[in-house]
């Protein structure tokens, strides 16, 4: 199959250029576009066909469900069997936005989309371009992150390109997108409201709309025993193909440790590489060192991250040592994400 790429400006584009995406959507085939947290691989929500392919398309397992990406208020209870007060005082205060929540489903909503959940994911984005696509397509679109199963989620087109490159008709190049991290993810289905991924949204900006909410204890646990609720969060994910390790502690000693473990792989004739930051990117003696931002703005360090993920397999690292994060507000979602591409080797220092 070849891959047609659509280039579009999102600052400004007419609703026709979206015209060809939206009739392969409307044919049940699949898009990929942009959204503002990562790139998207597009079908409808409602044809277990156009579900199927996702899954074959991503080698993604077919027990983890999809996000429904929505672009008006009123296609929610189409979806959701039930919408508590809660959900329409977060979905009043964050959406259009990188939220989505998890509802009861109703039954229009095919199990082929649910991962065989009675529960569904929904999610409306705010990227102009996702939001003029579903509007266009006329459906509401399944998408999980463009990418490869287990491999970084894609914050670019070209990244998309790399993992499904003749697997899917066609990708909307938008150009970067601006988050970088996934939705964050709040399930309401129980009494009350659990934090199932963290992401841009932090759990204080959620607390200050409805109270207290909980944190999914698998994600703070991260105990092999503890069983993740969404049922994504179980497999190794964002994977670069290096081992790596991240390195916490204060600044001074996590650098020098870390040039020490250099020292060592690369003694042994290991391509090894360091995810350091703005700040410290001088400080190590090692060839392959890459910033992925700086620590006086969050937001560039969850931009920059899996680019930088990627980046690693493209340098051949065997072994990649990264700095911690501080894991507060979005911090909480740039940590949760890198230790998941170490498979939590954390080493304190
Ligand atoms: O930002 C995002 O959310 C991006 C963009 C494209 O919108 N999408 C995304 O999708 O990250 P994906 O498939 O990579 O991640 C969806 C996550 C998975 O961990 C999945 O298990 C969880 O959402 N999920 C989906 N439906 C669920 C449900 N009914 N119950 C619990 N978890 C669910
Ligand atoms: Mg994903």
């Amino acid at each position: 199959m070849n891959t047609a790429i659509c280039r579009i400006d999102p600052e400004n584009f007419s609703d026709e250029e979206l015209n060809t995406a939206g009739d392969i959507l409307q044919k049940g085939e699949l898009v990929a576009f942009p959204t503002e947290t990562v790139y998207g691989l597009g079908g409808n929500a409602l044809d277990p066909r156009a579900s199927a392919k996702i899954y074959q398309a991503k080698g993604r397992p077919s027990d983890n469900p999809l996000i429904v990406h929505i672009s008006e208020m009123e296609d929610l209870c189409r979806l959701a069997a039930f919408v508590p007060e809660k959900a329409k005082r977060l979905a009043d205060a964050f959406w259009p936005g990188p939220l989505t929540m998890i509802f009861r489903k109703k039954d229009i909503v095919p199990e082929a989309t649910t991962g065989g959940l009675s529960t569904v994911a929904v999610r409306m984005p705010s990227h102009p371009i996702a939001r003029a696509l579903i509007r266009r397509s006329g459906i509401y679109i399944a998408a999980p992150s463009a990418n490869s199963s287990g491999r970084p989620s894609p914050t670019k087109a070209e990244h998309v390109l790399e993992d499904l490159q003749g697997k899917i008709p066609m990708v909307i190049d938008g150009g970067g997108v601006g988050i970088g991290l996934e939705s964050t993810i709040v399930d309401m289905t129980e009494g009350s409201p659990s934090i199932l991924r963290p992401g841009y949204i932090t759990k204080e900006m959620i607390e200050r709309e409805i109270g207290e909410v909980q944190i999914d204890p698998a994600l703070l646990a991260m105990k092999e025993n503890v069983v993740a609720r969404a049922p994504g969060m179980k497999y190794r994910h964002y994977a670069p193909k290096g081992q790596m390790t991240i390195v916490e502690g204060d600044t001074e000693r996590v650098i020098a440790a870390i040039n020490d473990m250099v020292r060592e792989k690369q003694a042994l004739g290991c391509c090894v590489a360091v995810i350091a930051t703005e700040e410290t990117r001088e400080c190590y003696q090692c060839s392959l060192v890459r910033s992925v931002g700086s620590r006086k703005t969050e937001g560039s360090i969850a931009a920059g991250l899996y680019d930088i993920l990627r980046e690693m397999d493209h340098l051949g690292a065997e072994f990649i040592f990264a700095e911690s994060f501080r894991e507060d507000r979005l911090g909480q979602a740039i940590m949760n994400r890198m230790l998941k591409a170490a498979a939590y080797r954390l080493i304190q220092v």
